[in-house]
């Protein structure tokens, strides 16, 4: 089996994996409660937390996946991109661990696990990669496209400004609803009209030369119209709240579609079998559905995460590793705040 330690943010993860896949355990301990207070990821607060959870984390992790450690023939962690105290934790401890059991370590790019994620299964073996796939990473830090062959990944375009899950937080924050905001606009878009003609969003249609994605221009109508319709989550009219954020959140996910479509139409080559989507945000129900849609209007293969391993977790780091197999030198690792 592989262990699998993920500690880039505010999330300490560990996880047992088998080698076809099969997720014996995957725990995580969030520090949301900690962090919440201050409206935002304290990064010294996170290192500690992880300090401090790491260790009992693993131990559960090889009771509750009733394993001995001569089980574990490799370890996997996170040495990138995120908060360096944060990983760094991770990192030695990993390496600690690795040395001390003389056994291989694997560096593991955070976003790659998000990458490989949709094909990990609540349980049984992983479902096997397609030759090719688009997958669609969108998250709070992150909202980019990749094409990917096996081990092979190619970034086709990334934000120029905001992340998705970014654009969600910031506007629900300012109407008032707690962080983080993503679930919080869904939830109230439910009883709304996304085609209420009171909020004016521009859903342009962004087919120029680029393909980035940019919501900076979407998140600052979203606040002039929330200032102008003195649109909060205390407001009287419930109505008004429901619609704006019905409208707020069809205009991300109407960017979202546009981007891909340009990226497919452009592709080269033999097109991929499938689009897989990753991250926080592929958590939410409308984009969920729209894929679905998406995918077979041109049937292509649609793979969304289990909800439990959209978010960060221990689980893909593990998963991405196997499909890099890069087991190491334990000392040759290095955490990496960014990773270009
Ligand atoms: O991947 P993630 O857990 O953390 C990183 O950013 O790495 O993603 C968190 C993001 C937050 O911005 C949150 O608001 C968003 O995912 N999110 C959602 C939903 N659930 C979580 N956004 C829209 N709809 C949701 N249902
Ligand atoms: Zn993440």
């Amino acid at each position: 089996m592989i262990l699998g330690i993920e500690t880039s943010c505010d999330e300490t993860s560990v996880a047992l994996l088998e080698r076809d896949g099969t997720v014996r355990v995957n725990l995580i301990n969030s520090q949301i409660d900690r962090h919440q207070p201050f409206g935002g990821v304290v990064p010294e607060i996170a290192s500690r937390e992880h300090l401090q959870h790491l260790f009992p984390l693993v131990g559960r992790a090889l009771d509750d996946g009733k394993a001995r450690w001569e089980d574990v023939d490799s370890i996997a962690v996170t040495s990138g991109p995120g908060l360096i105290g944060a990983l760094l934790v991770g990192v030695a401890g990993a390496q600690g661990l690795a040395y001390g059991l003389g056994i291989p370590l694997m560096s593991v790019n955070h976003l790659e696990g998000h990458i490989y994620s949709p094909f990990l299964q609540r349980e049984g073996a992983a479902l096997p990669l397609p030759q090719r796939f688009l997958s669609l990473v969108i998250s709070g830090g992150h909202s980019a496209i990749y094409d990917v062959r096996g081990s092979d990944i190619r970034q086709i375009n990334r934000t120029r400004d905001d992340a998705i899950g970014e654009t969600f937080d910031k506007v629900a924050k300012f109407i008032g609803l707690p962080y983080p905001g993503g679930p919080e606009i869904e939830k109230q878009s439910r009883a709304g009209n996304a085609d209420s003609k009171r909020f004016p969003f521009v859903v342009a249609q962004f087919r120029d030369e680029s393909l980035d994605f940019s919501y900076s221009g979407i998140k600052a109508a979203a606040i002039r119209l929330a200032r102008e319709y003195s649109i909060r989550i205390d407001g009287d009219d419930k109505k008004a709240l429901a619609d704006f954020c019905a409208t707020f959140q069809d205009a991300l996910v109407a960017q979202l579609f546009d981007r891909l479509d340009s990226v497919w139409d452009r592709l080269e080559g033999t097109k991929p079998e499938a689009v897989a989507v990753a991250g926080g945000v592929a958590a939410n129900g409308v984009i969920r559905e729209q894929l679905q849609a998406w995918g077979a209007e041109r049937n292509v293969t649609v793979r969304l995460p289990e909800k439990r391993f959209c978010t960060d977790n221990a689980a893909m780091i593990a998963f991405a590793g196997l499909q890099k197999g890069n087991a190491g030198d334990p000392r040759r690792v290095e955490a990496r705040s960014r990773i270009a």
